[in-house]
């Protein structure tokens, strides 16, 4: 039977380290409300004045998965790429990402799903692989918020969370009769939430022009969040999907050896993991270097948690699991053999 399996992953996170004591010195904040509310301690960005896409971020990573996979630019069949700050409004950043690894006919497919973006990408990859249309598929997340941000008092709420960064996996076929690999999925989404979260400007539905100097005094070319309404959507759904995935895959909680959880604040997760009633070794956080990476944050967490040694990489069941605007929200389960 095929199956998907994870045969390198990568990070990238940009040198441009911004603390929160860097960021109460533009806007109204302190490091204190920063740590307490989400955890985070510090986020890099990517180097102020420098052009610098997500598509920049994301080939550091990808080399980074492929060099451990052993792939060349070449054995690729797919890149999919999860973003939601795209290097240009169009076309996607999949292409940049094509063209910067030397390619020129590989197809790339652009996912616009968020936080969640990596989690529909290693689906998608995992559909084509079973499907029998692609062996070896790119998944990349990557971010670069910073360029985006209110950096005024108006944007604190957001602006103290995000991060630049980017991660990647190298999906590949393997032919197998035991259980291992991708080995189930459980995606959603619900729109009528859409406005929670979102980056609304430019937007095509405004005639005669999508972007005016008018519509830019409200500052809604910068992301707006309703934090509290995803926070307890969140610390909801977040549960709920987990026990749905392991109630599809015939697993129990406990059978569960690590959860990489989307990165957006250290008390989600801490709420998430105590509804769970699993001990804190079992979840791993690391958004207190890197701030919310969205797209970039799962494979980015699943990077370091291998190289820390955190999963054993010949056994563990490992689940990865975000939330995010859309809304979008969803679980991958991966066995590793
Ligand atoms: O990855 C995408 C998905 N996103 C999420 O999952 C984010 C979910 N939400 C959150 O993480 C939290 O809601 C936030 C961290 C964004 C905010 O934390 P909160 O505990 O929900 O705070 P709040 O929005 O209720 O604001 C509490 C207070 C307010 O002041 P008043 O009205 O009580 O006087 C805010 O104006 O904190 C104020 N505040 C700040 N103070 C200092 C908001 N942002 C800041 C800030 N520094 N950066």
């Amino acid at each position: 039977m095929r199956r998907s399996v994870i045969k390198g992953t990568g990070r990238y996170i940009p040198p441009h380290l911004v603390t929160n004591d860097d960021l109460a010195k533009i806007i109204d904040t302190t490091d204190e409300w920063i740590q307490q509310r989400t955890g985070i301690k510090q986020r890099y960005w990517i180097e102020p004045g420098s052009v610098t896409g997500s598509s920049d971020l994301a080939l550091e990573a990808s080399k980074k998965a492929m060099d451990k996979a052993g792939w060349k630019p070449e054995d690729i069949d797919l890149i999919i790429f999860a973003t939601l700050s795209p290097d240009i409004f169009f076309p996607g950043s999949g292409v940049f990402l094509q063209t910067k690894l030397g390619l020129d006919s590989t197809p790339a497919l652009d996912i616009r799903q968020q936080c969640t973006g990596f989690l529909y990408g290693i689906t998608t990859a995992d559909a084509y692989i079973r499907a029998g249309i692609a062996d070896r598929v790119l998944v990349v997340g990557a971010e670069v918020h910073s360029t985006g941000l209110d950096k005024t008092d108006r944007g604190r709420d957001v602006t103290v969370i995000f991060g630049d960064g980017a991660g990647a996996a190298c999906i590949e076929v393997c032919e197998s009769d035991e259980e291992i690999g991708i080995i189930g999925h459980a995606l959603h989404a619900d729109g009528k939430y859409a406005e929670s979260l979102m980056l609304e400007l430019p937007a095509s539905r405004y005639s005669p022009e999508r972007l005016t100097k008018e519509m830019m005094v409200d500052g809604r070319e910068y992301p707006k969040m309703d934090g509290s309404r995803i926070f307890k959507l969140a610390v909801k759904k977040l549960p709920e999907v987990t026990h749905e995935i392991l109630e599809k895959t015939g697993y129990t909680i406990n059978d569960l050896d690590m959860i990489i959880p989307h990165q957006a604040n250290l008390r989600i997760n801490e709420f998430y993991l105590q509804k769970l009633g699993l001990p804190p070794e079992k979840m791993f956080n690391n958004i207190q270097k890197y701030g919310n990476t969205t797209a970039g944050s799962i494979p980015i967490a699943l990077d370091e948690a291998i190289e820390l040694g955190k999963i054993d990489t010949s056994k563990d069941l490992v689940l990865l699991s975000a939330l995010g605007a859309g809304l979008t929200w969803g679980a991958v389960l991966y066995k590793f053999s």
